[in-house]
């Protein structure tokens, strides 16, 4: 896939299309903050799916939560994950909660460099007030650890996102809001779970949720996604609230064939059963889109 400045341009203008609804939220104390954030990161958001460092075989390395280093290649890009823990020289230990805030929702570094595509910054700019800062905050008590990565190289022009509203999440008792603002402004689904325009880059306005996006885990490790639509045939429609859960929590499918990375399924093990039923609430409204997406030959083989 190629993502020219045009592309990319259509890429960002179709992602601040995807906006979460919002109701007053409540104050957190310091204590209720940081345990906000160790759910989210570790649950829902799963930074560490990218964040984490790894082993040759995917896994990730014990004691290098979040250290960075993860190499993630596409056209025009060749980014490495950013060490975001709390190490002064090679992590950001130094840098201040707004200029962490910033780089999450806006995407752009105290220096003034932008850093993505691949980090999903157009589904952050949606993030809240409360739950960026529950995730800075806890991200504060992660300890530091020295690993210096390599620069990340983009053969396109970057461009930030604008100030995010920082709006405050719906309330739970509105269960598919809530899981809306799960599915886009947390968990990113449709940055990988949406079809390809005819530049590769994800067509949020045409074929949301459709799938047939291509993601390349290493050198001919190449993975399609699957359609989340609720088209019967093609989508999600004949599965039930169970089979959806266990898909997104165990990595199993209802035939027991098994989902490959970077499916954050181990981080999505971790969410409450209410935040569970509220994306698969949504996830129900996804209007269908007949795109029947077979999976990659490395898939089948490496992924039975
Ligand atoms: C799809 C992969 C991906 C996900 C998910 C992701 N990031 Fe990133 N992030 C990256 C990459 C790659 C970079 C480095 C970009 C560069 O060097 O230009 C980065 C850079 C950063 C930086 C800048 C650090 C620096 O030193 O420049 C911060 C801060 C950050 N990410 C925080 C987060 C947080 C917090 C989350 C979860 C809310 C998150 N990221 C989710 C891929 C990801
Ligand atoms: C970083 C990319 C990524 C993100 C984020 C992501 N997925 Fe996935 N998902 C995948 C890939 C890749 C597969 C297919 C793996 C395979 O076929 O081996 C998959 C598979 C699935 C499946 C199984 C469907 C089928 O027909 O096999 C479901 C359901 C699913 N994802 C739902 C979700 C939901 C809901 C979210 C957000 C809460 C989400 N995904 C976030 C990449 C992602």
């Amino acid at each position: 896939m190629s993502r020219s400045k045009s592309s990319y341009q259509a890429f960002i203008a179709a992602t601040t299309l995807l906006v979460a609804s919002s109701l007053p939220g409540t104050a957190q104390d310091d204590d209720a903050l940081v345990k906000r954030g160790e759910y989210l990161m570790n649950g829902p958001v799963a930074c560490g799916n990218c964040h984490d460092t790894r082993a040759e075989d995917m896994s990730p390395v014990p004691g290098k939560e979040f250290a960075g280093g993860f190499r993630i290649v596409d056209t025009g890009i060749d980014a490495y994950a950013a060490n975001i823990t709390q190490d002064a020289e090679t992590g950001i230990g130094t840098w201040t909660d707004e200029e962490i805030i910033t780089a999450i929702r806006e995407g752009t570094t105290p220096e003034g460099d932008i850093i993505f595509p691949p980090m999903p910054v157009p589904s952050y700019n949606m993030m809240s007030d409360d739950d960026v800062k529950a995730i800075v905050a806890y991200l504060r008590t992660v300890k530091g650890v020295h690993n210096e990565v390599p620069e990340s190289t983009y053969g396109f022009p970057q461009q930030p996102m604008p100030p995010a509203k920082g709006e405050p999440a719906p309330d739970p008792s509105d269960q598919v809001a809530y899981g809306g603002y799960i599915v886009n402004a947390l968990s990113h689904c449709f940055e990988c779970h949406t079809g390809p325009d005819a530049n590769g880059v994800p067509d949020f306005a045409n074929a949301l949720g459709a799938g047939g996006f291509m993601i390349q885990l290493a050198p001919g490790a190449v993975v399609s996604t699957p359609n989340i639509t609720s088209d019967p045939e093609t989508g999600l429609g004949k599965w039930s609230d169970e089979d959806i859960k266990k898909a997104i929590t165990q990595g199993v499918r209802p035939d027991g064939t098994h989902l490959s990375p970077p499916m954050p399924f181990p981080f999505f093990a971790n969410m409450t059963p209410e935040d569970l039923d509220a994306v698969v609430a949504y996830v129900r409204t996804i209007p269908p889109i007949v795109n029947k997406v077979e999976r990659t030959e490395f898939q089948k083989t490496a992924f039975p």
